[in-house]
């Protein structure tokens, strides 16, 4: 089926487009109404797991905030579940694993899963999502990074630092890349499942890899992010979104990955020469800064399009979307990006 609006897809090849295309990370989410009315009636699992639900919620913001992009609703941490792990989701605290890996003698309980058996939801989501999509704008659909869903399959928890994470690896090198890799190959599997349900761009949020210096950064991240690139690009437009990981732009850039997120840490003008000229750039607005006034709202969209320089540029939040955040910003924030590219 041809998509309608195909901005992005244009974008993350470096086609020249008419305007600059805009989504947000987090867009289906607590600061809807309409997400809020669903999460009162179902659990956030079950939300996950039933295909409908799934399917409503991705379209959700489609229809209230005009994005040129849905994103699959899920979550990374399905993936560690799918290894074996118990995964909770608490109000006010966010995942807890009550069973952590913390020892060689843990990987035991995790396993490399058949995809097809254990996560065939969210391809059955996939297919129903881009059904009622009616080509109207891609569908993304994602994974974490295995540096990322180690911190938690780890630490059990969020953490500011990922302190019992990092003593894993820094302790237990070797049980810690088996872990990885095992992450990896599920991770492969997975995306590529994905792909043939219809997703028609690929994201891997490494939402941790910042907290690593540049060279573990390498070590317990980036050379597992390229596997799944290499694994993936040639099939799908791939994007890499390592939050705080401004150090290592120019060896994302060279993982052959179509487009590299950056948040709001880094100026645009250096990330590109980080970059080079071949890779769309995604980002990178404050997602505080939707709190402020409409009118400044608008003006800062339109510096950051700017600073981007209107080409090989996708207009996102430089992280999810917060949930108190009111619709009428939010939409302001694509309206903006609409009106002024
Ligand atoms: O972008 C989207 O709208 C698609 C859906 C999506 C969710 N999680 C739904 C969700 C995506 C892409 C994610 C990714 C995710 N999940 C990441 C990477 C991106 C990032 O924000 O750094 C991470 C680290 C997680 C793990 C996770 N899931 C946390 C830390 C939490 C609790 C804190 C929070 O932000 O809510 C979740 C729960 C979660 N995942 C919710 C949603 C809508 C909130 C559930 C609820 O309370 O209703």
């Amino acid at each position: 089926m041809s998509i309608k609006n195909d901005l992005i897809l244009r974008t993350l090849r470096g086609e020249q487009t008419e305007r600059t295309p805009v989504w947000m990370m987090r867009q289906a989410g607590r600061y809807l109404p309409q997400y809020m009315v669903l999460r009162e009636k179902y659990g956030f699992f079950e939300r996950c797991q039933t295909p409908a639900l799934a399917t409503e919620i991705t379209l959700q913001p489609v229809d209230i905030v005009g994005v040129d992009a849905a994103i699959l609703f899920s979550d990374i941490l399905v993936v560690p579940q799918a290894m074996g792990l118990e995964v909770q989701l608490i109000e006010s605290k966010g995942p807890v694993l009550p069973d952590p890996i913390k020892t060689l003698n843990d990987l035991q309980r995790v396993t490399v899963p058949d995809v097809n058996d254990r996560l065939h939801y969210v391809f059955d989501a996939i297919r129903m999502i881009k059904q009622e999509l009616d080509g109207r704008v891609p569908l993304i659909g994602f994974a974490g990074a295995p540096w990322t869903l180690l911190c938690y399959m780890v630490q059990g928890k969020g953490s500011k630092t990922f302190d019992e994470a990092k003593a894993f690896c820094y302790t237990q090198p070797e049980t810690a890349h088996r872990l990885l890799q095992m992450i990896t190959d599920t991770t492969i599997a997975y995306l590529k499942g994905q792909v043939k349900a219809g997703a028609d761009i690929i994201q891997i949020f490494d939402s941790w890899g910042g907290l690593l210096s540049p060279a573990d950064f390498e070590t317990y991240s980036l050379q597992y992010i390229r596997q799944i690139v290499a694994a993936l690009k040639d099939e799908v437009p791939t994007i890499i979104f390592a939050k705080g990981a401004w150090f290592a732009i120019e060896e994302m850039a060279a993982t052959g990955a179509h487009g590299l997120g950056i948040d709001w840490c880094i100026k645009p003008k250096l990330a590109r020469q980080f970059a080079g000229p071949d890779v769309t750039l995604q980002g990178n607005f404050d997602p505080a800064k939707l709190s402020a006034p409409i009118p400044v709202i608008r003006q800062e969209v339109k510096t950051m399009l700017e600073a981007f320089g209107g080409h090989r540029h996708i207009a996102n939040l430089g992280h999810g979307i917060l949930p108190n955040i009111p619709v009428d910003h939010a939409r302001a924030f694509v309206d903006a990006v609409k009106e002024y590219s």
